[in-house]
């Protein structure tokens, strides 16, 4: 079977500044796709990325965690494209802390930026998919959601909500030709984990997983594509772990 996304569907991607989701962006505008690039950083990397491949993207400024700037997200895509078709929920924060150090501020940044962001974002362009009666949005979770990791409380419980965020929306917007699914990565070798993770942890997690090497931003991208595009169609609710076989659900 030919796995195919259609040539003008709209894609928003949240976090496209950073390795996952500037992987994303490059798989579905390789599709077809034309791009939205959301980050709190400006894309600049991405969207020129895109530009040298002869992909047409546009980029938008955000914090994906406040409400007033996802709602101006929207109206941007809705202004400028006139359609979305496709969101890829993945814009995340992972900073450790064990209970006795994690104060509420930060548990209650951790949710925002890994939770509320997905349902805010599903908000703001939620209109503009329902009047297209197609659409695909895929929300990050991670393979931490499995380990027996210190010090990711808040995190594993910002994932698990996005897994059931994932399973409860599928059902709101079937009806209108919707589809929603999480998809899980392993430890991936992106800016964020460099600056975080020693090399040494990195392998060990490695070695946790069936497929025993580090995990690279590129090797959830064709879950995505697949999950985003015209093909499955009859996949909703799931949750579907890019992890090299570390996790089994
Ligand atoms: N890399 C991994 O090992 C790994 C493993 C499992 C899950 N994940 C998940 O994959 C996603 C991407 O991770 P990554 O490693 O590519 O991260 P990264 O740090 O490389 O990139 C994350 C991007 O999100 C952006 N961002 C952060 N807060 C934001 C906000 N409030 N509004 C808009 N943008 C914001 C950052 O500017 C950055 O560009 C995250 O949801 C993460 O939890 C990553």
């Amino acid at each position: 079977m030919m796995l195919t996304t259609r040539q003008d569907r709209v894609a928003v991607v949240t976090g496209a500044a950073g390795g996952i989701g500037q992987a994303i962006c490059r798989q579905l505008a390789a599709r077809g796709a034309v791009i939205v690039a959301v980050d709190l950083n400006e894309p600049t990397e991405t969207l020129r990325l895109l530009e040298a491949a002869g992909h047409q993207s546009i980029g938008i400024q955000a914090d994906v965690s406040d409400l007033d700037q996802t709602l101006h997200v929207g109206e941007e895509v809705r202004d400028r494209l006139g359609r979305c078709d496709i969101l890829v929920n993945n814009a995340g924060i992972y900073p450790r802390y064990d209970i006795d150090e994690l104060d509420h501020a930060t548990w209650r940044r951790v949710l925002a930026v890994n939770l509320d962001s997905q349902f805010l974002m599903v908000k703001a362009v939620l209109p503009l998919m329902k009047e297209g009666g197609w659409g695909r949005i895929v929300n990050l979770t991670s393979n931490s959601i499995g380990l027996a990791s210190p010090g990711v409380s808040h995190y594993m419980a910002s994932k698990m909500g996005a897994i059931g965020f994932t399973r409860g929306l599928a059902n709101d917007v079937a009806a209108f030709g919707i589809t929603v699914n999480a998809v899980g990565p392993t430890m991936s070798r992106t800016p964020g984990i460099v600056s975080a993770v020693p090399d040494a942890a990195q392998q060990h997690i490695s070695q946790l997983q069936a497929i025993k090497r580090v995990g690279e931003p590129e090797d959830v991208v064709g879950t995505i594509a697949f999950l985003t595009g015209e093909d499955s169609y009859f996949v909703t609710g799931q949750t579907i772990m890019a992890d090299g076989g570390l996790t089994r659900l």
